[in-house]
């Protein structure tokens, strides 16, 4: 069965670049990324390890580690680890699964047969400190994902769940966001010290609360 925004990210323990890992204990109190890529020394996953890895502090920002995984081994994800250190001028810093066996892409249904039957397609899961999921995203293996948007996520996901907000499209931090339709106007007021607008009685806005 898939696995579904709310569900518990199921746990598992699998070998990596940085030696055996075991999902929750590396989750801790924190939030996760968990992305697959099709494969070892391909052009566009070189480019993707490489920006993760100058991505560390803005993930560390935000409590959040990362993971990577492809069913390659631990010999090939070491000798293109040297590669992306190389070609990309970072140092990989973040573990990389290595899912021989397919237990991990199996269990988070990272491989999508009529796309192809052997590798992991570029699937995206967010887990928060609750070990719930709370965002699934999938690329297909031509695409290379766009990293700014994941910490855009990540940014909407924390302020959320603290306030009683959500993000509208395109929102960026420190923009307007929507007051949920749960909280009546009463409510709002002494929640939104900042203020809000009403645009519709559904559509109302505040400056971002914290
Ligand atoms: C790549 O990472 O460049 C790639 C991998 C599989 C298919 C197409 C591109």
């Amino acid at each position: 069965m898939s696995l579904r925004l709310g569900d518990i990210a199921p746990d598992f323990t699998a070998k990596s670049s940085e030696g055996d890992i075991n999902f929750h204990q590396y989750l801790g109190e924190g939030w996760v990324v968990l992305f697959s890529h099709p494969a070892d020394y391909t052009p566009v996953c070189t480019t993707e390890l490489g920006t993760v890895a100058k991505y560390k502090a803005e993930f560390e920002k935000r409590n959040t580690k990362v993971i990577a995984l492809s069913v390659d081994g631990l010999e090939s994800h070491q000798g293109w680890i040297k590669d992306i250190n190389e070609t990309q001028n970072t140092t990989v810093n973040f573990p990389i699964i290595a899912d021989e066996d397919r237990k991990v892409s199996e269990l988070y249904d990272m491989i999508h047969p009529n796309a192809n039957d052997k590798f992991t397609v570029r699937s995206v899961f967010v887990v928060g400190p609750d070990k719930k999921i709370k965002l699934i995203i999938t690329y297909p293996a031509s695409t290379g994902r766009n990293f700014d948007e994941l910490l855009r996520v990540i940014d909407s996901l924390q302020l959320t769940a603290k306030f009683s907000v959500a993000t509208p499209a395109n929102w960026k931090p420190g923009e307007d966001v929507v007051i949920a339709p749960a909280i009546n106007n009463e409510d709002a007021a002494a929640k939104f010290p900042k203020g809000f607008k009403i645009v519709k009685n559904y559509l109302r806005l505040t400056p971002q609360p914290n």
